[in-house]
């Protein structure tokens, strides 16, 4: 079953402009470093909030898919949900018997645990990460 909520995916056309907006509303120290996580096409950083974590999300090139959403939403915007998940392989599989496409193989995310998205058709119109718990999950 899903577990907790990670983090939400917010996509940005600038990761530095992003970060002082969110140190401005969370604090410089919940802010942090900003990464690349070349095999995926994207620049990360991960903001924390009390209950959860928002992940800030900038295209590294054109061919990122991000590319594709702020082509659609310039100013960026929220991209996806992230739900920890205690074992990904039974996750997919229940997905897939509720009829969820999973989109692409499983690949390291960036926590360094297993990842995989879901069609957003298939979700209620919510992109959908789910990523392999650390622990274990919850
Ligand atoms: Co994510």
């Amino acid at each position: 079953m899903f577990g907790r909520l990670n983090h939400v995916g917010v996509a940005t056309p600038s990761i530095v402009r992003a970060r002082e907006h969110y140190a401005g509303l969370f604090g410089t120290a919940a802010v942090g470093e900003p990464f690349d996580l070349a095999e995926q096409g994207v620049r990360v950083c991960f903001v924390d909030a009390e209950n959860t974590q928002i992940e800030l999300i900038e295209p590294l090139d054109d061919a990122s898919p991000v590319a594709g959403f702020l082509a659609r939403n310039p100013a960026g915007g929220q991209h996806h949900l992230c739900f920890e998940v205690g074992d990904l392989d039974a996750a997919i599989a229940q997905a897939t018997a509720a009829g969820a496409r999973v989109l692409g193989s499983p690949r390291i995310g960036a926590h360094g645990t297993r990842i995989v998205f879901l069609h957003p058709r298939d979700m209620g119109g919510v992109l959908v990460e789910l990523m392999e718990a650390p622990d274990g999950g919850h």
